[in-house]
């Protein structure tokens, strides 16, 4: 079995708990202002983590509900968010899903301050089970969608592009500035609630650019590979490389890239 099939395996199986737990009487919980989290998140991460314990013991685990302050020091790290769209979910709307990132470390080094880690997504799944979209990728093999190869989209111009963003609980008013600026530019702006099927989306040439702040590494592993791999351009807003814990992330089709983030920019 490769990683890309236990990482499918495995969120298939948190998504089929993320739709039975949404039959039953949600418990919600607030972590921080606007901030979310139910048992159905905290029953779909505990299945992952028990899955990557008994198939890959060796491996580190940063998952949202159980992470410690620091990355692990290994050389692969799952990245988990077991339930992206936890909103959405307690709203009974169905853009929700389960996302499972793999982070091969290519050089790790600790310094008396902070550890520093950098590395590659090589493996990335995102599964949303009320809407049965599995999207997965694998470093340089293209990206899929339920068994089919997808691309981004062909549009070229912001201003016939569809954008998508969305605001960090507990600091909305960041995004306001860029949102001001995409709504004046872009075709149209939506705002889905679940970050890593905004990326999927993009990867699928639904939607043509996402960027949002303040966001987590899980939010985005997997789904910045799949764009990636389906022939997207995935940035920080200030066109350096994605860093994971760099908490901004701009994801395009890569024909409107370089446009989309010097109108961001304009703010
Ligand atoms: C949230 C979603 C949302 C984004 C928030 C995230 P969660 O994740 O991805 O779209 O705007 O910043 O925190 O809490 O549903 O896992
Ligand atoms: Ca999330
Ligand atoms: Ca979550």
């Amino acid at each position: 079995m490769t990683f890309l099939q236990f990482a499918i395996k495995t969120a298939q199986k948190a998504g089929k708990i993320l739709l039975k737990e949404s039959t039953k009487n949600l418990q919600i919980r607030e972590k921080a202002a606007d901030d979310f989290v139910t048992n159905a998140d905290l029953e779909s991460e505990k299945l992952i983590i028990k899955a990557i314990k008994k198939t890959y013991p060796a491996h580190g685990i940063f998952a949202e509900e159980s992470h410690t302050a620091n990355m692990p020091n290994k050389e692969y790290i799952w990245l988990i968010d077991p339930l992206d769209g936890t909103t959405n979910y307690a709203h009974q709307l169905p853009l929700y899903c389960v996302s499972m990132g793999l982070l091969q470390i290519k050089k790790a080094e600790k310094s008396k301050n902070f550890n520093y880690l950098s590395g590659e997504i090589i493996a990335g799944v995102v599964f949303a089970p009320r809407l049965n979209e599995l999207f997965y990728a694998e470093k340089g093999k293209g990206a899929y969608l339920n068994g089919k190869k997808i691309h981004v989209s062909n549009v070229r111009e912001l201003s016939r592009a569809m954008t998508v963003t969305g605001f960090p609980p507990k600091n909305k008013e960041i995004n306001m500035p860029y949102f001001t600026n995409m709504v004046r530019h872009s075709g149209v702006v939506r705002r889905f609630g679940a970050a890593a099927l905004d990326l999927c989306y993009c990867a699928r040439g639904a939607i043509d650019g996402f960027w949002e702040l303040e966001l987590k590494p899980w939010d985005i592993a997997a789904g910045s590979l799949i764009v990636i791999e389906a022939g997207g351009t995935v940035t920080d807003l200030n066109d350096q490389t994605l860093d994971l814990f760099g908490q901004e992330i701009l994801a395009t089709n890569t024909h409107i890239h370089r446009e989309m983030m010097k109108k961001l920019a304009s703010k």
